[in-house]
Parts: structure tokens; sequence; C-alpha cells
């Protein structure tokens, strides 16, 4: 595999093919997402281009691919003068129509257009959550990087954005010709799945006794950080990603430039000069499509890999653009329309400890009141003494509360203390002096060492995060969340059960386990409060239907620490039996698919104790059942091994209804469109992904298409044919 590593020619002509040839699969990687070649061989090229540059320092220039790990400690940042000012875009908060509605009822007025000229052109794009960044090109290659500042003055950073790998160096000309001149404009901004791994590595180093580290609160600021890093090397580390969404400075028509009629124009240059262009970036007419496109990204939100803030709205036409000019600082033909802020501050009121289904203590902050991602709050997960610890969360102090999409709210970052008026002052010792000290922060956080439920020890194994309550079935924290798990709907689906009756039944002592469920009658459940006749009929209908299940379900709702619903479907359809399964040695579950040593000693312990065996015997003995023998998951597994994708709105079918018809036939659903994905099913209004799809020549299908998937017959591998 010695293809690409040639080796011919004198050094310099290899100098310059390695800086080609890096550069092109720097872009096949990092903007493309489809490499060419094997990380190995990239890597290769790489040292090979850097032992030429030691032999020939001379020959290093900012555009080297080298120059991408950094190096460079600087004093300070130079001064920028922006040749085009950097402008702001002017904010619409309100609610999804009257923001589309305002501006394009402004746009019109000014363009003196007339109900019955047709609908205006406008691109809507993503409002990146990051931080503006001009790239100045001279002859296709980066020369200067430099921040936003104050839209005149910003500072030049040109040594960090050197490492970003989705920054070009230098611009390639097979696609169209490249001005003399270019200055593109974009947004620097950290993935969330890289800002997490940066947190997590950040938390080994600070574990390791490393000194000045520290953990970020979000992707923004991480990003902001690493963009100001003096440190060049430090910066490399950090995985920053750019879009570009604009140009500044180009050289006019004249000399060499380029001649736009429209925005989107723009960047599809853009994108062939090798920058990444937002594949959310949509063409809309009118303000309809407008409030269609803020509504679609807006439910996609959480789905992204990056975050958000809202989305951006431009004119499309440049002519326009220009007829529209600025306001003060801000362009007349663009707007910003923003989501509700998925953070918010608060204050913590109290710092409660919670038990969970499986004994583990979550620590809670109890909040003033927020309303943030669109709901209000009062109550945010802190995860685990770590983390209360190392946030330093304490009662009485301001938080930031993250609410993103469904998932639970948590306290991101204590927020300082404002310094106080006259600190710096010595004032008199007295009462006046008091007004002014800051308030009493609470002790320190520590869980306790005794449930705060049922008073059993608490336990924190070695290697772990979580403290839990030893206390088992004993612990009527731990019973009501065991009833309630195997209650839900996707485990027996007992409808009726929720957590107010599950909350007096174990009080009132009248469940104490599993099975005492379905020996509950009329009468015992007539005594509950707010139980009326009919619906204590309907509760015992349902336990009643809920008798017959499939092994799958049944070995969910069992609750087993690490065995979700996946897990259960892969040891039903393997075992095929449940008498088989709770013999299983531990050798003979991790033959299972997808099931490593955690899940496998989970499971064998769990059916090694004879207490648990016991519920499972007098389940059985109060008639629950399901049909037994090999494939007995609920569907064929016509899909095992594929990756699916779901766009847009499909016409019968809720996400999560396409999603379990999928996952139930084996196959993965996904966030978003790779060459790995089998099939994007795509609905109503489908946007990017589809696009995508069809950019990666992957199989696109509806919801029709689908169904017949998942009806044709399963492949035969064997392990779905009844024996
Ligand atoms: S266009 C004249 N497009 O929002 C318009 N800006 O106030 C210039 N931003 O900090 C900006 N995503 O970095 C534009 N798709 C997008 C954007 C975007 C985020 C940021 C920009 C600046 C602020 C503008």
């Amino acid at each position: 595999m010695n293809a690409l590593f040639d080796d011919a020619g004198d050094d310099r002509t290899r100098w310059e093919r390695l800086c080609q040839q890096l550069h092109h699969h720097a872009h096949c990687y990092y903007v493309l997402d489809a490499p060419e070649i094997p990380d190995a061989e990239y890597d290769r090229l790489f040292q090979a281009l850097q032992a030429l540059e030691a032999t020939h320092p001379d020959w290093v220039t900012p555009d080297s691919p080298t120059q991408r790990v950094g190096g460079r400690v600087l004093d300070g940042f130079g001064t920028v003068r922006h040749r085009v000012p950097m402008l702001s875009i002017r904010t619409e908060t309100d609610t999804e129509a009257s923001g589309a509605q305002a501006f394009d009822e402004r746009v019109r007025k000014e363009l003196e257009l007339t109900p019955s000229d047709p609908p205006v052109g406008y691109v809507a794009e993503p409002k990146f959550d990051g931080l503006a960044m001009s790239l100045r090109y001279e002859a296709g290659v980066l020369v200067q990087a430099a921040t936003r500042g104050d839209g005149e003055l910003g500072e030049d950073v040109s040594a960090n954005i050197r490492t970003i790998g989705q920054v070009p160096l230098r611009l390639p000309s097979d696609r169209r010709p490249v001005p003399p001149v270019l200055e593109v404009r974009g947004e620097v901004y950290m993935r969330r799945d890289d800002f997490e791994a940066l947190n997590e590595r950040q938390r080994q180093r600070i574990a390791a006794g490393a000194k000045g580290e520290k953990t970020f609160v979000n992707p923004r600021n991480a990003a902001a950080g690493a963009v100001r890093q003096l440190d060049s090397a430090i910066a490399a580390e950090r995985p920053l990603s750019f879009f570009a969404y604009g140009l500044g400075e180009v050289s006019p028509p004249a000399d060499g430039g380029p001649t736009f009629a429209t925005h989107h124009e723009s960047l599809m240059a853009l994108r062939d000069w090798g920058f990444p262009v937002s594949s959310e970036v949509a063409l809309c007419q009118g303000v309809d499509e407008l409030i269609a496109y803020h509504r679609r990204l807006g439910a996609e939100r959480d789905r992204l890999p990056f975050d958000i803030d809202g989305v951006v709205y431009k004119v499309d036409r440049l002519d326009w653009q220009r007829a529209l000019g600025f306001v003060t600082r801000e362009p007349r033909w663009a707007v910003a329309h923003k989501y509700p802020a998925q953070e918010q501050m608060t204050t913590v009121l109290a710092i409660d400890v919670q038990v969970g289904r499986t004994g583990k203590l979550t620590p809670v902050a109890k909040l003033a009141p927020v309303f943030v991602g669109g709901v209000t709050v009062t109550n945010a997960t802190l995860h685990n003494e770590d983390e209360v610890l190392r946030k330093d969360v304490r009662v009485g102090d301001t938080v930031i509360v993250r609410r993103a999409g469904d998932v639970i709210p948590e306290v991101v970052a204590v927020v300082p203390p404002a310094p106080v008026a006259g600190d710096a002052q010595p004032t008199a010792e007295g009462p006046q002096a008091d007004l002014f000290a800051a308030p009493a922060r609470g002790p320190l956080f520590g869980m306790p060492s005794a449930c705060p439920v049922c008073g059993s020890a608490v336990v924190r194994e070695a290697g772990e995060a979580d403290h839990r309550c030893t206390g088992g079935l004993f612990c009527s924290a731990q019973r009501k969340q065991a009833l309630l798990h195997y209650a839900q709907r996707r485990a027996m689906d007992i409808e009726g059960l929720g957590d107010k009756l599950v909350e007096q039944m174990v009080d009132g002592d009248i469940v104490r386990g599993l099975p005492d469920l379905y020996r509950l009658g009329l009468s015992a459940l007539a005594r509950l409060d707010r139980m009326a006749d009919k619906s204590a009929a309907n509760l015992l209908a349902a336990l009643e239907a809920s008798k017959h299940t499939t092994l799958p379900r049944f070995l969910f709702a069992l609750g087993i620490r690490h065995v979700g619903e996946a897990t259960a479907r892969e040891l039903a359809r393997h075992f095929g039996g449940l008498d088989k399964l709770m013999d299983a040695t531990p050798e003979q579950l991790l033959e299972v698919r997808d099931i490593g040593p955690v899940v496998a000693d989970s499971v064998h312990t769990f059916f090694q104790q004879a207490h648990n065996r016991e519920v499972v015997e007098q389940l059985r003995a109060c008639g629950v059942h399901w049909e037994e023998g090999a494939g007995t998951s609920d569907a064929p597994q016509v899909l095992a091994g594929q990756t699916l994708v779901l766009t847009g709105t499909l016409p019968h079918l809720s996400r999560d209804q396409a999603k379990a018809l999928i996952e139930a036939a084996g196959g993965k659903v996904s966030g978003s469109v790779s060459k790995k994905t089998h099939h994007v099913v795509a609905g109503a209004e489908a946007g990017s992904k589809l696009d995508k799809a069809r950019e990666l020549g992957v199989s696109v299908i509806d919801e029709a298409g689908l169904l017949a998937l998942l009806s044709s017959p399963p492949a035969a591998d064997g392990a779905d044919t009844p024996g």
C-alpha cells in the first residue's frame, strides 16, 4: 500500500506534493467527513513532511499542513482593522410566526413590493453558538484570522485558527477560480461530542493533579477559551470546528474577483473552495417557508451535533441586500430569530438526595423556579457526589441551569458572586459593613452515610462514581421505582399504575413486591385515595391484560441492572426461553450479541439470587406468561445490523413509533446521515438529511418503503428460524 507515498523527485518536488496531498486529505477528512485514506496513511504523509521541513526549515510556510499543530507562544494578540466592518444582526425573540412576519413585512416595505409581487427569496441558516471569525486569504493562502472584536478592530488569532482542521490553509482552484483577495466570514465552534470528550480529558487531568486546568461550562465557552489561547499548541488540542456563512472583503470583479447574484451562490462557492457550509442551510420562498424552517430546525435542535441559539434569515438577492442597506450597525437584510434559551440563572434552595430503582443516590438541586428551554424548572440533577464537589454547588448559590430538549435539567456551574459595591475601599466595621457582605453559603455537600429513605448503609464501590443504598427491595424508594419500571408502557404496560398510586401502595404496605400487584383485589384498591370503583376495575383489567406478554418485555420489566430494551431483546433472541437464560453461565452470556462482561455479570448475579428467582416463579404462578422458543423477539430481525435515519414528518407513524418499529426489527436509528447509513426514511418537510443522503448516494425511502422493509422476510441467518 505504497501507492500514495511517492518518493520520486527532488526534495522540493516531494515537499510540494506532500503539501498538496495533505491539504486534499484534510479536506476529505474534516470537511467532507469522507476520508479517502486510512488515518495511519495520513500520519505517514504528515511525518514525511515534518522530516523534510526539519532538513529545510526555510521551506516552512504558514500554510504548510505541519503548522496545524501549533507551537508558537504569544505575548498577546495583534490588532486587526476589519476593512469591511463585522456587523451584528438584529434579534427577534418573538414567536415563530410573528418574528418571521415582522421581518418579511419590513423587507417588502423597504423594497416597495406590493402584495401582488411574488414572495421574497431568503436563505435560512442555523445561528451557530460560537464565535464570529474573519479569515483572510491572499492568492488562495490563509494569511490572517481575526476575531470580531468591536466590529471595527479585532484580534489576530491566526496561529490558533490554523490548528482547526476544517479551516483550509490553502484554497483549491480546480473547482472555481480563487480571487486574489478573499475574506471569509463564519463561526468557530465546538461540537457537543468534542466538548464532552474535552471536559472528560480535563477532569482526568485535574484528578491526576494537573495545576491550572479547568473544565468548561459549555461548548461556546470552551471554543472562546481555545481561540484566545496564547499558546497555539494548547489551542491545537482543543477540538474546534468551523462553518462559513458569508463573505467580507473580496477583490472586485475587475481584479479577478467573482460575481455573485445571490447569497446562496456565494455559499456554494465557499463550499467549492473547501469550506464547511452547514447542510442545514436552506432556500426559502417567502414568510411561510421561513416559519416552517424555524419550526423544523427547532424540533431538530437537540439532535444537531452542535449548539445553535436560533436561526438567521437573509435576503438572498445581493442587489436587494445592497438596496436595503444598514441601520446603525445592523443590516436590514438579515435578522436572527432566537429559540428559548437553554441556560438560565437561578438560586439553589436546597440539595436533596433521591434514591433510584437500582439504589443509586442522586443529589438533586431544588431551585427557585426558572423558565428555561421552554418549561419552568424547579429541580436539576447534580449527577453524583464528585460532580457536586467539583462544581462546588451549595445552598444559596446562584447557578446556571441547562435544559436541552427532553434531557433532565442539570446544574452546569456556580456563578461567582459579583464583586460587592464598596469592596475595594476599607469600610468601618459595624452594621453598615454587613449590608454589603456576600450572602452566607451553605456547607460543603456530602453524601449521607445512611439512605435518606430506609436508613440502610450507603456504599460507594471502588472505581464507581455512584453511591448506592444497600437496602435493595427493603428500601421503599427502590420498591416504588421497581414497580413503576415494571408497569411502564415499554415493559408490562399496566395502564393507570402511576407514581401517585405506587406511592400509596408501597407506603400503605399493600404491595411489597412485584407479585403482590397481581394479588390486589377490588376491596384493597377501593381503600386507596381517589380511587373510584371504575378506575379500580380498569386497573384490575390492565393488570390482567399485562399477564400476556413477550419474553423481551418481561426481561426488561424485571429491572436487571444494565438490561435495557435492546439487551432484553438480544437475550430473549439468543436463549429463546427464560429457564435457559436463568441458568446461563457468564461465559454463555458473553456469547450473546452486543453483550460484554459488565452486562453478563449483572444478568448472572441477578438470577443467582434466590429472592429474584422466587419473584420470577411467583409472577409465573400469578399467570404471567409469554411464548417461548427460538425467535421470541417481538418481530423478525429483518433490520439487524442496519442503521436508519428518520427525517421529516411521516404520514402515519410518529417518530417514536417509527423508531420503535425499526429497533424491534433489530435496526438502529441514528441522528445523522453518513456513508454507513443504510436507509434514510424521509417524510414531509424533510430537510438537510435528505440532501445529505442524496449527496452520499444513500437509499431514501418513505413510510410505505419502511413498512415494506419491515414486512419483508428475514435474512436467513438461522437465528430467527424456529428450530
Ligand atoms: S451573518 C451581517 N450568519 O451571530 C450579518 N451570523 O450578530 C453578519 N452568527 O456573532 C452575520 N450564525 O457570528 C451570520 N448563520 C449565521 C450566523 C451568524 C451565527 C453569529 C455571528 C455574530 C452574530 C451576529
